[in-house]
Formats: C-alpha cells, sequence, structure tokens
C-alpha cells in the first residue's frame, strides 16, 4: 500500500496565519500539523508517501520533510498548479499509485483512529472505503446519508440536516478510482470534490464504510485550530 499526504489549498479559513505560511505547517502542540496525519500513514505501515503541495509552499513543505529518512518513509513530492480540490490532487498521484491500494490523508486532519483496524477492514471488503465520525457540526463537512446501513450518499456542506455521521478526510482507496475521476466536474466552490468521487463510487457499489469512535477533527478554522491545540498543547 502506498500514501498520499494532501498539503493544497489556500488556508483562507486560517487567513492571516496562513498569509505567509502553509497551513499544514501551522503548530499543533509541539509539532507542525501535517506531523499528525504523517504519523498515522506511517502507523499503517506505509513507506511509500506522495506529498502533494501548492507552488507557494513548496520549499517550505520540502525543508520540514525531507526525503523521509527522518520518518522512516520515502517521500515523492507533486505540484498542484492551483487549489482546485482533493479530487484533483488526488488525480495527480495516479502515475506514483499504479496498481497499488493507498490511504490518502488530508493534511490538516488529527485524528486517532486505529489504522491497522481500518486497513484490515479495507483489504477484507476489496473496495474503497471512507472513515466516519458522528459530530456537532454536520455542515461543514461532507455528510453521509445511511439508511439502514446501506451508504446512499455523500452530501457535501449539506444546508439541511442529512445525518449527524461526517467523512473524515482519510481515505482508502483501490486504483480504481483513477478511472472515475475524468468524470468528475468542477464544483460551484471552484473544485473537484472528494464527495463526488465518493458518490460515483457508491452508485457503482464500489465504497464501503467504517463509523468510528476516536478523536478526530480538521484543524482548517480558528475553532478547530484552537481546539486541537488546546488537545495536543497540554505539556
Ligand atoms: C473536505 C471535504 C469534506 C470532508 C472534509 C474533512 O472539506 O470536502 O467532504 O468532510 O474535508 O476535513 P474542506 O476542508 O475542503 O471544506
Amino acid at each position: 500500500m502506498k500514501g498520499m499526504l494532501l498539503c493544497g489549498g489556500s488556508g483562507t479559513r486560517l487567513f492571516p496565519l496562513t498569509k505567509v505560511t502553509n497551513k499544514h505547517l501551522l503548530p499543533v502542540g509541539n509539532k507542525p500539523m501535517v506531523f499528525y496525519p504523517l504519523y498515522k500513514l506511517k502507523e499503517a505501515g506505509i513507506g511509500e508517501i506522495l506529498v502533494i503541495t501548492g507552488t507557494e509552499h513548496l520549499g517550505d513543505i520540502v525543508s520540514l520533510l525531507g526525503s523521509g529518512d527522518e520518518f522512516g518513509v520515502n517521500f515523492t513530492y507533486k505540484v498542484q498548479d492551483k487549489p482546485l480540490g482533493i479530487a484533483h490532487a488526488v488525480g495527480l498521484g495516479k502515475e506514483f499509485v499504479g496498481n497499488d491500494d493507498f490511504i490518502v490523508a488530508l493534511g490538516d486532519n488529527i485524528f486517532e483512529f486505529n489504522m491497522n483496524k481500518l486497513t484490515e477492514r479495507f483489504q477484507k471488503d476489496n473496495r474503497s472505503l471512507i472513515v466516519l465520525k458522528e459530530s456537532k457540526t454536520p455542515e461543514r463537512f461532507g455528510v453521509a446519508d445511511i439508511k439502514e446501513n446501506n451508504l446512499i450518499r455523500i452530501v457535501e456542506k449539506p444546508k439541511k440536516q442529512i445525518s449527524k455521521f461526517v467523512v473524515t478526510g482519510v481515505y482508502f482507496y483501490k486504483s480504481e478510482i483513477f478511472n472515475y475521476l475524468p468524470e468528475l466536474q468542477i464544483s460551484e466552490r471552484g473544485e473537484y470534490e472528494i464527495s463526488d468521487l465518493h458518490n460515483l463510487l457508491i452508485s457503482k457499489n464500489r465504497l464501503s464504510f467504517s463509523v468510528e469512535e476516536g478523536f478526530w477533527s480538521d484543524a482548517g478554522t480558528f475553532e478547530t485550530y484552537y481546539e486541537v491545540n488546546r488537545i495536543y498543547g497540554k505539556v
């Protein structure tokens, strides 16, 4: 299995902290934010990781992460010229991934899911897998519509209530997803939405899910950035 660590986007929700610094380099407790999802990929036994970021901060990201020696992994880097969304960034990894299974982690997601358990489940089921978590603010995320334990659809940032189960930023994918990415259309917010890929996979019965209990938060808004620092900032 391979890994992808997504460190793109413009971080507008944390402006001006992100005016000169890439969001994923901001401190959470005593580490840069991106270390948290990186360690989780490592925990899943992944040694080959593609790091994707925009043009502005590639230098800083490389300065921080280097070859991967320090972390016991091997990094490859790829540039996303414009912040065209998560699904677009994932598409840049097609050659890197080849025919392997892979895990994508968003660089601003901090989570304590059991990666071995999830990997085992993903490999047994032989379909792509998304990780869901109950949230008090589902309207801020991709939300899973589940009926009788079946995943019906994902709604990105729904205006009315769908469910309390949100799609976290850790995705277990089969390489077949690269066949579906070209079908996606750009959304109203100007991005290729990962939820659109997930809906396509659902329509082909190629997506499963796991609802997890462990801690999870994104760190991309002032509220959540403060919260993860409150939790991980204790010395
Ligand atoms: C993105 C995804 C959303 C997901 C979230 C997890 O949202 O579009 O489906 O729930 O990451 O952090 P964004 O951060 O782009 O608003």
